[in-house]
């Protein structure tokens, strides 16, 4: 499940054997170009198209989609050909969504080249793009052919994009408990560990494996892996100009908060708020909002895709392992409740 880069490259050439495309087109972004593809010999074998993206989010446009489409057709590309995304969450979503729908659905094989999209993105069969700044708003549930791990990547990552993928590694442990949580309280490995990573990767693939499998549309129990995400999406947003307050950050201090908003609704139990505390700090700083983001962070909540009859719907931790999904809050809740920590956090940032 989760090999080395020789492995991936024998797995592709398996694939392509026994799939024996018409046309491969590799889509990249430019530091997966830069960093990773190198590293694939596949790549240097055979005549492919290459595709290229622009790094993160800004590649999850619609007018990327329809340059990405229109090259397609100019290329002859068919059913019968093969889509290769190498890349990070936004390059997988990007293609993953882009062949989903060419000619009603290309095969597509997903390389995650980062931690978070090794451990979250590249599994569940998500896919989407961003419309109008809302994000994934335009998307389908399809699963690639084959998602392709390669733990040598973790070596062309920084300590930012590391930490951003631990965040949701912290999620998973939290809401799994077990073994995935005995990991967690370790701490984050060097980079170099590759046994620990290892380990750690292929838990975090089983337990989200085994909640997709039971509900792929997330009709019910997939919507606890959205734990800190209601919150963090709002802290996101709100500092979408700060290129250092990332998804990792954002989701670790939204798994913060959203903790203490369920132990002061009697929700969530001390103890597991205190472990939420201690794990995301000090590896996070600690990120909020201030009286004057209040409203439009209050606005940002109240139009999450995931509400229901005008409240938020959240998931919420009541102990390490045991967590409810569709907990609903009022608006007059949520503003209340980011009021009375709007200077705390505006304090602790001075
Ligand atoms: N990242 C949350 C999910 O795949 O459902």
């Amino acid at each position: 499940m989760i090999v080395r880069t020789e492995t991936i490259d024998q797995r592709i050439e398996t694939y392509i054997n026994d799939y024996q495309p018409d046309k491969i087109v590799v889509v990249v972004s430019e530091t997966s170009e830069k960093l990773c593809l190198p590293k694939l010999q596949i790549y240097k074998k055979i005549d492919n198209i290459i595709y290229h993206l622009p790094d993160g989010d800004e590649a999850k446009k619609i007018t990327y989609c329809e340059d990405f489409w229109e090259s397609l057709l100019r290329e002859n590309v068919t059913r019968k050909s093969l889509i290769i995304a190498v890349g990070g969450g936004a390059v997988l979503d990007f293609a993953g969504f882009c062949a989903s729908v060419y000619m009603r659905g290309l095969p597509c094989i997903y390389v995650p080249t980062t931690l978070l999209s090794m451990v979250d993105g590249s599994e569940g069969g998500k896919t989407g793009i961003n419309l109008y700044g809302t994000k994934n708003v335009i998307g389908t549930f399809t699963d690639p052919v084959a998602i392709m791990r390669n733990v040598d990547f973790l070596s062309t990552l920084n300590e930012c994009e590391l930490l951003s993928g631990w965040a949701e590694i912290i999620k998973h442990a939290l809401l799994t408990g077990g073994n995935l949580m005995e990991l967690v309280k370790k701490g984050m490995p060097l980079s170099s560990d590759i046994e620990a990573w290892m380990n750690i990767i292929r838990e975090n693939v089983i337990f989200k494996k085994g909640i997709v499998a039971e509900d792929f549309k997330e009709k019910g129990q997939r919507k606890l892996l959205n734990l800190g995400h209601t919150l963090g999406h709002g802290i996101e947003a709100i500092h979408f100009e700060d290129p250092k307050i990332n998804h990792g950050i954002s989701i670790a201090c939204g798994l913060y908060w959203e903790s203490l908003l369920g132990y002061e609704m009697g929700f969530t139990n001390k103890e597991t708020f205190d472990l939420v505390s201690s794990l995301v700090f000090p590896l996070f700083p600690k990120i909020g909002w201030n009286e004057m983001e209040v409203e439009p962070m209050t606005n940002l909540l109240m139009h999450d895709k995931k509400n229901h009859n005008g409240k938020i719907q959240l998931s919420l931790l009541k102990s390490v392992g045991e967590a409810s999904y569709d907990i609903e809050i009022s608006e007059t809740e949520i503003n209340e409740y980011l009021t009375k920590y709007a200077m705390a956090v505006h304090e602790s940032n001075d």
